[in-house]
């Protein structure tokens, strides 16, 4: 039951403005939350030392930044005080965006805990394809970036928020970027908005300077933003370094671990790797070494944490670890900031990153495997010594630091923009060139998703958003290329096949993988599924066989080794862009056994991402000649292009460039539905 009484207290009725008397808060709060459990949890973290002061300056400076260590309190506490402020009342809504779903979902739960509310009523979240938020009952939303920018086309005011806080503002993930600039222009049509923009390190300045300048000189008598630093106790963290490079820092971490287990004090672990390989591997093989352990020794409980973990599964590396043992959260560079986790004393960085940057030899993404920036290590270091003097184990030697850049650039100058240039659009903003970015990106960027968007019909030969096509493409939550695959298929009459292939390829890790003879057991069952197109059609195979009749169980999921949370995800995924197509008058209609049908429709919006196959069983990307080979998931793998051409859903870059979701297609069907993106004429037009 939810003890709040939403709509009861006028924004700076429960401050004292004369005095600032944050005595008269402290108590009323004090009253108002006797017969919460947590409460004196939430009182103990920093940021309520300032909640005064911060209230204040909402008050008065329409942006404020907010500046303090990761696990302050930050992301848990400020949109409550706001709340108890009185800033949600009148159906109004506090909003609080993160650049990573799993930091949204998980915040989000911990708040509704903490207010006692459940979680999608008072408190709730957004993230593409899942909304546990209530439209008339939820008062503080966490959502990913992306999800507020989405709603920016619906409601290009957001006005049902009283504040937005752009939370994690350091990442500067593109959505992150693109808000900051869209909001400064909401601002200035709704002066009522407060924005907060929160970061966890402290070049604030570029914030403040951003938003207390107008790109249109229009003169100003005040500042629009201030800077609040919330001071959080750190303890120092004592950092130690390989003396040589390792060549593989899985297992030098898993070594650390023993060393730390072993050796020294009580205090969990925190483990910093690239991926969920990585992760799984790492995971696996401290559970191996436990066998190793001396007799009587405490135990040791590996804990992955990656974005690809259910809602469920994340919740457990939050709870303290039973006694006599010694927890080990193995994660990506989410638990860098978005995530807190209490009680680790010892952090392992592997010092890498995965970062997804823009390839200008093949004109697309790859994600890459790249150094950390000094300032990411930094931040990494600093999760040791929240709760106590703490220590960090870095898997190179210290001269590695010098080849380190200071900080990570914005996504939004390093990746592919045409999706955040078509919502731009989407949104009235034609002229992409102009808009006030934090950073803008380079134009050879700017000028390759433009013309990457024109040849997808998206744009006109002005540059303008083409309609119904551009405008739809912009609303369907999937990205660019697939929309376009999605919204032409009525054309291929394959509509009902496409929605399960982008629902599909939208869920991670369907198949289940092994190592040995678990290993080959997954391998034959694949084989049960594989088409000899290539992974998009097997993956609609599996769909299929998991929909048919009586199929849809956990059991006939394990007996194939298929993953049956996904493919209920992707279930869901399907339902939900199923109602876009009927919204935009799409008929949905099977292909039967024409499934070329199909592949010719895959190129119709994939053919950016297409190659040919060499002599040496490698392949080549057609447009810029790049070497590209099939990564191992693939069932081409282990199979030639009897035509010799493929598409493929994106690059990963690990050793080589690989090549996921891959199908086989025609070199014709690539002239025909590229929309001349192979002929220089269009993308000269286009520039
Ligand atoms: O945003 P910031 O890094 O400043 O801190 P926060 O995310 O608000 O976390 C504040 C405190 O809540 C930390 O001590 C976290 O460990 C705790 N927390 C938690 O126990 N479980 C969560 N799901 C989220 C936060
Ligand atoms: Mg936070």
């Amino acid at each position: 039951m939810a003890f709040w009484k939403p709509g009861t207290v006028a924004p700076g009725s429960t401050i004292d403005r004369e005095t600032g008397n944050e005595d008269a808060l402290a108590a009323s709060s004090a009253n108002q939350y006797a017969h919460l459990s947590l409460t004196s949890q939430r009182q103990r973290l920093p940021v309520y030392k300032q909640r005064t002061k911060l209230l204040h300056l909402v008050e008065r400076y329409p942006v404020l930044i907010v500046v303090g260590q990761t696990g302050c309190g930050k992301t848990t506490q400020i949109p409550q005080y706001l709340f108890e402020a009185g800033w949600a009342a009148q159906g109004r809504v506090i909003g609080c965006t993160q650049p990573r779903r799993v930091a949204a979902t998980s915040v989000a739960a911990r708040v509704a805990q903490e207010v006692g509310s459940l979680l999608g009523d008072e408190v709730g979240y957004t993230i593409r394809f899942e909304d546990l938020s209530s439209p008339t009952r939820t008062r503080i939303k966490y959502m990913t970036d992306g999800m507020l920018f989405r709603e920016a086309m619906l409601d290009p005011l957001l006005s049902k928020y009283s504040v937005i806080m752009i939370d994690e503002a350091h990442e500067r993930s593109s959505y992150t970027d693109l808000l900051l600039g869209l909001l400064k222009k909401v601002r200035k049509k709704r002066p009522e908005l407060r924005l907060i923009v929160s970061s966890a390190t402290i070049d604030a300045q570029a914030f403040l300077n951003y938003f207390n300048s107008n790109i249109d000189g229009a003169d100003r008598t005040q500042d629009d933003a201030a800077i609040i630093s919330l001071e959080g106790r750190m303890y120092p963290v004592e950092v130690a370094y390989l003396d040589e490079p390792v060549t593989d820092y899985v297992r030098a971490a898993v070594k650390a671990v023993l060393d730390i287990h072993l050796k020294m004090p009580a205090g969990d672990i925190l483990i910093f790797l690239t991926g969920r390989e990585e992760i799984d591997r790492c995971a696996e093989d401290i559970t191996e070494q436990m066998y190793d352990l001396p007799a009587g020794a405490s135990k040791l409980l590996p804990l992955p944490l990656h974005a690809g973990l259910t809602s469920e599964q994340q919740l457990f590396v939050f709870e303290p670890a039973p006694a006599k043992t010694r927890k080990v959260v193995i994660s990506t560079n989410i638990a860098e900031a978005s995530i807190t986790i209490d009680n680790i004393r010892y952090v392992i960085d592997s010092g890498f990153v995965k970062l997804r940057t823009f390839n200008p030899s093949t004109g697309m993404d790859r994600l890459t495997v790249t150094g950390a920036s000094l300032a990411s290590l930094n931040q990494r270091a600093g999760r040791a010594g929240r709760t106590s003097a703490g220590k960090c184990f870095r898997l190179f030697p210290e001269p590695a630091l010098a080849k380190l850049p200071k900080s990570t650039p914005p996504e939004i100058c390093r990746s592919d923009i045409s999706l955040f240039l078509l919502q731009l659009k989407a949104l009235g903003i034609d002229n992409v060139l102009r808009f006030d970015y934090l950073t803008p990106p380079p134009s050879v960027m700017l000028a390759r998703a433009l013309e990457f968007l024109y040849s997808l019909k998206a744009l006109d030969d002005y540059g303008r958003l083409t309609r119904p096509l551009g405008m739809r493409m912009a609303e369907v939550p999937v990205d660019p290329m697939m929309a376009k695959i999605l919204l032409d298929s009525d054309e291929f009459s394959c509509s009902q096949e496409i929605l399960t292939i982008a629902a599909m390829t939208s869920v991670q890790n369907v198949f289940v993988t092994g190592e040995g003879g678990e290993g080959a057991i997954c391998e034959i069952e694949k084989r049960k599924f594989t088409a000899e197109e290539g992974d998009h059609l097997t993956l609609l195979n599996v769909y299929n066989a998991f929909t048919g009749p009586g199929k849809q169980s956990a059991k006939w999921c394990h007996s194939h080794r298929l993953n049956f949370r996904a493919l209920s995800r992707a279930i869901s995924i399907r339902g939900q862009l199923r109602k876009y197509l009927q919204r935009f008058d799409i008929p949905i209609i099977s292909c039967g056994e024409e499934e070329s049908q199909i592949r010719k429709c895959l190129v119709s919006g994939y053919f950016k991402n297409a190659a040919k196959m060499q002599p040496d069983g490698t392949y080549q990307s057609l447009r810029d000649r790049a070497s590209l080979s099939v990564h191992p998931s693939s069932v081409m793998f282990t199979r030639v292009a009897p035509t010799g051409y493929v598409i493929f859903h994106e690059v990963i870059e690990t050793t080589k460039s690989f090549m996921r979701d891959i199908t086989v297609v025609d070199q014709d069907w690539l002239k025909e539905y590229s929309g001349g993106y192979y002929t220089s004429r269009a993308s000269q037009r286009a520039k």
